[in-house]
């Protein structure tokens, strides 16, 4: 386990593996990265399957800050959580997906009406208290399955207090299976008969008519809601879960994404002892001691002299350009410099100058960047939705159809960001947005962005040269240089920044270039 990742404490998490004649449980909490995959005699994944359409690298499921999220590696058949398909074509922008108590897995067609006989069914458990996957061994000649108060198995995610199905096996026959769920070969099987009716019970999504044989991870729906059948024993949900293609996936994440336990614990911690690069036959330092930190919610300037560094530090801060960094940059407690994988996804950049397509319509360019970026169970109408969203927030929504050339320099930065917006990152850093354009322009920019940063507890840095509007901001970052060294020479409230400089953020500027290490050791000394 010495090459795993370690972003904190895993948490506790399970995951049971239904596969042809196995049923097997990994406790994830003992690490908080697993390889997921077929093993092989040269391959020996964390969690190894023996099903021959499973990659040998299929994915990895990652434990961060308290969440579980899966990861599918490019696998060829790739991955369905609640019946969605991941996307599987692995690459930087890969999102990975988040995990909830209940959800279920699969490597498989997705076709629930042609099962592939060597699928997988992956049922992931987090709950803290109830287990959110419960199982029922067969052992008895028929059961009754219903909801709770009907006797027999009662289901809790079930409506009615009413019988659903009966399951019964043939007394005559055995039913044969060993202690450790290996079925054994020719082992007979349960018969599911639908006592409810209106098609509310279902196996593999088909009527179950007058009687059905079940076969070995064969799914049976009641209400919607997944039963998986397997080793003789049924897994079902303590509580209703997300279900296959349900605009609830998006509306879950967003939920737990909202929570505010989790709002106030996200924080960017850097402390850059020094950034140094190859120059020539010798070397540069770019950045020297600069130690800060900043909160979700918040609109932060980063501010300073042309050449200051202030460029070198944002892309330090988003992880785009670390070489040659000592120190540590820490986002929601991932180090980024050396996990940069893990949070990329949830930090957006918009880089000086254009970047958009000016041919588009503003709206076609967002839905672009919805379609090729959003995660894959991401639905027509949920990227619709992120689309307007978005267009509301940024106040494009009178310019949508216009095409980009012809917007103002204002629309047009406002696109850019836009297009980081639609992706709902946690984190944007903004890299002179304001560039070319007019005061008014300049102030609705920051007051959208600062409606944004406290509205969705986002983290917006803005790289400005203009202090006019620094009011809006909840923090100023300002850099100077020392010796050719980009320092850090104040960090905080834009308040606290006149009472350091003892005069107002214009006059500052002038008051640092006159006597930049005076001010920098001032700093450094009260932090
Ligand atoms: N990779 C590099 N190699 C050598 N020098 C570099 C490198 N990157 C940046 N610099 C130098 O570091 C200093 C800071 O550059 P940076 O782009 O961060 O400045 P800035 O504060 O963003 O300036 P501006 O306001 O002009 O955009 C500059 O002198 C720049 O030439
Ligand atoms: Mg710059």
């Amino acid at each position: 386990m010495d090459t795993k990742l370690y972003i904190g404490s895993p948490v506790k998490a399970r995951l049971t593996i239904l596969e042809q004649g196995r049923v097997s449980e990994v406790s994830l909490e003992e690490a908080n990265h697993w390889t997921l995959g077929r093993k092989t005699e040269t391959n020996s994944p964390d969690i190894p399957l023996a099903s021959p359409i499973a990659g040998r690298e299929h994915g990895v499921l990652v434990c961060m800050s308290g969440n579980w999220y899966y990861l599918d590696k490019g696998s060829a058949n790739g991955t369905y959580l609640n019946g969605v398909r991941i996307d599987n074509h692995y690459k930087e922008t890969s999102q990975p997906q988040r995990l909830c108590g209940g959800d279920l897995m699969e490597i498989d067609g997705g076709d629930l009406l042609q099962p592939d006989e060597r699928r997988v069914w992956l049922l992931f458990s987090q709950g803290t208290g109830q287990e959110d996957w419960l199982s029922h061994r067969l052992e008895e000649p028929e059961l009754q399955v219903g909801g709770a108060g009907a006797g027999g198995l009662e289901l809790p995610f079930l409506q009615e207090e009413i019988p659903y199905a009966r399951l019964f096996c043939d007394e005559d026959r055995t039913c044969v299976a060993s202690a450790d769920g290996e079925l054994a070969a020719g082992a007979l099987e349960y018969e599911l008969q639908d006592i409810v009716g209106n098609g509310r019970v279902q196996v593999n999504c088909r009527d179950v008519g007058n009687g059905v044989l079940l076969k070995d991870r064969d799914v049976i729906l009641m209400d919607g809601q997944p039963l998986v059948y397997a080793g003789r024993t049924l897994y079902y949900r303590s509580q209703p879960g997300r279900v296959p293609g349900s605009q609830q996936v998006g509306d879950e994440i967003k939920r737990q994404a909202g929570e505010k336990g989790q709002r106030e614990s996200l924080l960017l911690q850097v402390d850059i002892h020094t950034r140094k690069v190859p120059v020539g036959s010798g070397v540069r330092e770019l950045l020297r001691g600069v130690k800060l930190q900043v909160s979700a919610g918040s609109l932060v300037a980063v501010l300073g002299t042309s050449g200051a560094g202030k460029t070198t530090l944002m892309n330090c801060m988003n992880g785009m350009d670390t070489k040659g960094v000592e120190g540590s940059i820490c986002f929601d407690g991932i180090d980024l410099l050396k996990n940069y994988e893990q949070v990329k996804y949830r930090i957006g950049s918009v880089p000086q100058g254009n970047v958009i397509n000016p041919v588009l319509t503003v709206r076609k360019e967002l839905e672009f960047a919805a379609k090729k970026y959003l995660p894959a169970d991401t639905t027509k109408q949920e990227q619709e939705q992120r689309v307007a969203d978005t267009l509301r927030k940024l106040r494009l929504e009178a310019v949508q159809d216009n095409r980009i050339s012809k917007c103002s320099g204002g629309e047009q930065k406002r696109v850019n960001i836009g297009v980081e917006l639609v992706l709902d990152r946690q984190m944007l850093c903004l890299d002179e947005p304001d560039a070319g354009l007019d005061p008014q322009m300049k102030t609705e920019l920051f007051e959208i962005l600062r409606e944004l940063a406290h509205n969705e507890n986002k983290m917006i840095f803005v790289i400005i040269h203009d202090v006019s509007d620094i009011s809006l901001f909840d923090q100023v970052i300002l850099l100077t240089k020392v010796e050719g060294v980009g320092r850090l020479a104040f960090s905080g409230s834009p308040e606290h920044a006149e009472a350091f400089f003892g005069t107002g953020m214009k006059e500052a500027y002038g008051l640092l270039s006159s006597r930049p290490e005076y001010y920098v050791e001032k700093f450094a000394g009260m932090s």
